[in-house]
């Protein structure tokens, strides 16, 4: 792909998806001129989660991860744009949302600390997954879709937009 155009992995999560908030999310993506290039529902079953969550399947929070991202469906999706993963991490916001600035996903929809999820014992609940780095999108986006469910199809603003 030319100028900097990458693809990354969004998911959002049950909370999102149980708040009714999907819309408003997706919305936010969207309006950035980046490329809705996928998108499904499904619930994430035991092998898909430790795949998805690779790095964090041996940490102590991993049991509350799991237990949150089962809690129901998730929306899947692939995102394209310049600079696409960095592009969204910065829409999406800090990991915990009471780190993450106003204006940013978790930001706005979220104020959960992890020292109030750990003394909970429960998963920091914060809407949204977003690929961290590129080798990392490539990972997820083959992990979560078939390459026959990618769309390519231009947004009539890209003129405009990149
Ligand atoms: O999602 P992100 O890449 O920002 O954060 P991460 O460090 O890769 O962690 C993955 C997910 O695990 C987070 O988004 C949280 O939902 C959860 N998590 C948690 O519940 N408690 C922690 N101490 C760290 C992460
Ligand atoms: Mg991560």
């Amino acid at each position: 792909m030319t100028e900097h155009l990458e693809r990354t992995f969004v998911a959002l999560k049950p909370d999102a998806v149980q708040r009714g908030i999907t819309g408003q999310i997706i919305h936010r993506l969207e309006r950035s001129g980046m490329r809705l290039a996928a998108i499904k529902m499904l619930t994430a079953d035991d092998e898909l989660l430790k795949k998805h969550y690779s790095e964090h399947v041996d940490k102590d929070f991993y049991k509350g991860l799991k237990e949150f991202m089962q809690e129901g469906p998730v929306i899947a999706m692939v995102w394209e744009g310049v600079n696409a993963v960095e592009n969204v991490r910065k829409l999406v916001g800090e990991t915990a949302p009471k780190e993450a600035m106003p204006g940013t996903i978790r930001g706005d929809f979220a104020h959960m600390s992890f020292k109030h999820a750990d003394a909970k014992g429960k998963a920091v609940k914060n809407l949204i997954h977003a690929s961290g780095e590129l080798n990392e999108a490539m990972e997820e986006i083959a992990l979560w879709f078939d390459e026959k469910e990618i769309e390519d199809y231009s947004r009539s603003d890209i003129y405009h937009v990149r």
